[in-house]
């Protein structure tokens, strides 16, 4: 088992216990794999308080398992490049296996993005029509003002609200149960997950009047693409601020002045991450052995970097391309199949150099 490099257990002993205690982990991202067959009680690791929401809104379950192929998605996009990028073990019911035992700041991201991927399929789905407990922003009526003048509230405006509401009392649930410095990590991270959906919302319009000239407007609310919600988390986790609880157990604290102070909008995280160099069951790290790199990248998807100093191997693959496409009037593209031979780099297994 791996210390924390830091000083601060030495001060906070109570910390240290709840870092390594075994707990069950957000288990409704499992409901993912489950589909349209969402079954409440064969939910493994749901509270109860989620399981009655769960039985009372099954059309909400449904949405939101349908979301969750979305911000794993945006996940795996995010970290696309990196060591740690975001893989999952789909017949985990944790999902993302012991990784996020570690209140490590990979932790934070997930338990952030999963929370703005429910609100965000959650507004879709109020605005589709598909939820009976939901439906349009019913505020955004009459009329109104934007920087090009006044407008009129029409069509549907994405009610995020009541998709946070519900996200909340969902989400938070689990954590509510606990009253661990891990439980409060992880409600700040839920929370700035669900708040980033909201900063994205896009005024769409359509102009009524002579020949389009714009002289009337009816505008609604929209969620933008989750990929700006994605982006914007992203730069979150980059600047994730790593804390401490003070001696009360009440909030937060910077241990040291070398802590910068986190603001709500801040992803917080209690415990150094591993390199995720190498495959370790202890970390949950899967390791980069057989992944991608780039010889002539400079940055984290290089080999050094990717690889971890063990070096690669590489081999020469064949790849199909459309080429040569030409346009045919009138209207068709026809392409030739071209053959290029390209080399392929990968990360080797171990320190040794052995290829397992
Ligand atoms: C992510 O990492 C896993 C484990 O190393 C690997 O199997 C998977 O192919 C990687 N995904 C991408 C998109 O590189
Ligand atoms: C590798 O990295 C270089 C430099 O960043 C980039 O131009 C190139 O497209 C990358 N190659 C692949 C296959 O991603």
């Amino acid at each position: 088992m791996k210390v924390p490099p830091s000083g601060m257990c030495l001060y906070f002993p109570v910390l240290i216990c709840c870092w390594f205690s075994s707990r069950v982990h957000a288990s409704w991202w499992y409901m993912g794999s489950l589909g349209s067959q969402v079954m409440c009680d064969n939910i493994p690791g749901l509270v109860n308080r989620q399981r009655q929401l769960c039985r009372q809104h099954p059309e909400v379950m449904q949405a939101i398992g349908v979301g969750i192929k979305d911000w794993l998605g945006e996940c795996k996009h995010q970290f696309a490049k990196q060591r740690w990028n975001c893989s999952t073990a789909p017949r985990d019911h944790t999902l993302f296996g012991r990784l996020l035992l570690r209140g490590s700041r990979e932790a934070a991201f997930v338990y952030a993005i999963s929370s703005a991927g429910m609100v965000h399929a959650l507004t879709r789905a109020c605005s589709q029509g598909l939820l009976d407990t939901c439906s349009c922003d019913p505020t955004k009526k009459g009329t109104s003002q934007d920087a090009k003048g006044a407008f009129d509230w029409g069509g549907c405006s994405d009610d995020v609200d009541y998709a946070i509401r519900f996200t909340q009392a969902f989400v938070d649930a689990k954590e509510r149960k606990e009253r661990d410095t891990r439980a409060l990590m992880n409600l700040h991270n839920n929370r700035v997950g669900r708040k980033a959906v909201k900063r994205f919302m896009n005024l769409e319009c359509k102009c009524h009047g002579v020949s389009g000239s714009c002289t009337v407007r009816t505008c609604w609310l929209a969620a933008a693409e989750f990929r700006q919600t994605g982006d914007y988390l992203r730069k979150k986790y980059n600047g994730a601020v790593q804390v401490v609880m003070n001696q009360y157990g009440t909030k937060f604290t910077c241990a040291h002045n070398i802590f910068k102070k986190p603001t709500k909008n801040d992803l917080v995280y209690i415990e150094e991450s591993p390199d995720y160099c190498i495959r370790d069951h202890e970390s949950g790290s899967v390791g980069t052995g057989g992944r991608v790199c780039n010889r002539t990248s400079r940055g984290t998807d290089s080999c050094e970097v990717m690889c971890c100093g063990r070096g690669y191997d590489t081999s020469r693959v064949s790849r199909t391309s459309k080429c040569e496409c030409k346009f045919h009037w009138c209207c068709a593209v026809h392409c030739k199949d071209c053959h290029e031979e390209v080399d392929v780099h990968t990360c080797k297994f171990q320190e040794s150099g052995a290829h397992l």
